[in-house]
């Protein structure tokens, strides 16, 4: 650095290289570290216990949107942790039948919950009461989620589907936390479990805005700030609040049914949230924030420090792919009106 700088004659210019040399050589280095964390965090730290949960101690956990996908996982996979398990989701023949199976597999309690999530309705949270009365709760996950049919403008979106993104993904979100994370601070408090966790599932179109999938894109941001707010809230109570980003997986939401490198199934994704608990992996500059599916990871931590995820660049591209997506969802519904 000296050595250029020794060149340079006009003492202004000099300031001027000496100052851009310094910032270049600390954002070289913050970012080198953040890296380096994002590797450590993926591929060298341990799985996360979860007896500090309460697991195998008859602690429950409560997941919304449980009969299938993402949530059917994380039932399964927190029963197997030792979990008991309370299942909330539209159907009680689905919920019913998980229920059964993970009883005789994993050898744990389960209670079902069966409401409508896109009616804001108090019945709701008094069946969650009722469901989780006396019972030593200590993990929930946010996991109900409804996105757009196929990727629609904003101003055509019909009033239902927009009622129900939000009504679901937040209003109904938000009161389902109500109704129960009092319960996991008195699960802490009694020693029931060294600690509580609530898990709400973020998404790319919250990270990224999306156009053409406005309403969900808005309403899983509205998550990211909400989540973060709470964890700040809770953290003297001991419960970790977590936000957790995915990009794609195979699931009826998603309507991909092969998985690949980057579109992992649910049981590879719900087991990297799992073990990864607590820790930011791609989600490196956000509190209480994770995306925890490597692949996802390095996609996360690279529109962040490459374009970053407001850029007109960033919201471009997602334009041109989420129009194209659309326009062949439009021919295959074409095609499929025709053959009928
Ligand atoms: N799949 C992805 O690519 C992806 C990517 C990023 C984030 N996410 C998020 O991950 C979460 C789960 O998504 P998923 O792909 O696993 O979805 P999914 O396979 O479609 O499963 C949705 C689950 O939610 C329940 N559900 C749907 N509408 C409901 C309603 N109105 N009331 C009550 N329960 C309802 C379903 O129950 P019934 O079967 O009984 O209706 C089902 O158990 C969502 O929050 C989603 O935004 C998914």
């Amino acid at each position: 650095m000296t050595s250029i700088l020794s060149d340079i004659d006009s003492t202004p210019l000099k300031v001027l290289v000496g100052a851009s040399l310094v910032v270049g050589a600390c954002k070289l280095t913050t970012t080198t570290l953040s890296y380096l964390a994002l590797l450590f965090d993926l591929f060298l730290l341990p799985a996360v216990d979860f007896k500090k949960y309460g697991s195998k101690k008859g602690c429950w956990a409560l997941i919304t949107g449980a009969s299938d996908g993402i949530g059917k996982e994380y039932a399964k996979q927190l029963a197997k942790k030792g979990l008991n398990i309370v299942l909330v989701s539209r159907t009680q023949s689905k919920l019913e039948s998980l229920a059964t199976e993970l009883e005789a597999q994993y050898k744990v309690q389960t209670k079902v919950v069966a409401f409508d999530a896109s009616v804001d309705s108090p019945s709701n949270y008094i069946a969650i009461g009722k469901a989780i009365e006396g019972l030593p709760v200590s993990v929930l996950i946010n996991n109900v989620g409804q996105s757009h049919s196929i990727p629609v403008p904003f101003l055509e979106t019909e009033e239902k589907e927009l009622t129900d993104i939000v009504t679901i993904n937040n209003l109904v979100t938000l009161k389902i936390t109500q109704a129960v994370v009092p319960t996991i601070v008195n699960s802490v408090k009694t020693k029931a479990s060294s600690r509580g966790l609530v898990l709400t599932m973020g998404s790319f179109g919250g990270l990224l805005p999306t156009p053409y999938l406005a309403t969900y894109s808005g309403s899983k941001a509205f998550l990211q700030s909400w989540s973060n707010a709470l964890a700040g809230e809770l953290k003297s109570s001991k419960v970790d609040v977590e936000l957790v980003i995915s990009y794609l997986v195979t699931s009826a939401m998603s309507k991909i049914r092969r998985s690949s490198l980057s579109i992992p199934t649910p049981k590879v994704f719900v087991a990297s949230v799992l073990k990864n608990v607590g820790r930011r992996c791609g989600a490196q500059e956000r509190y209480a924030t994770s995306t925890p599916y490597p692949i996802h990871a390095l996609m996360h931590w690279w529109i962040e420090n490459t374009v970053g995820v407001y850029s007109k660049v960033a919201n471009t591209l997602n334009l041109n792919m989420h129009k194209s997506i659309r326009i062949r969802a439009l021919k295959k519904a074409a095609r499929n009106q025709k053959k009928e």
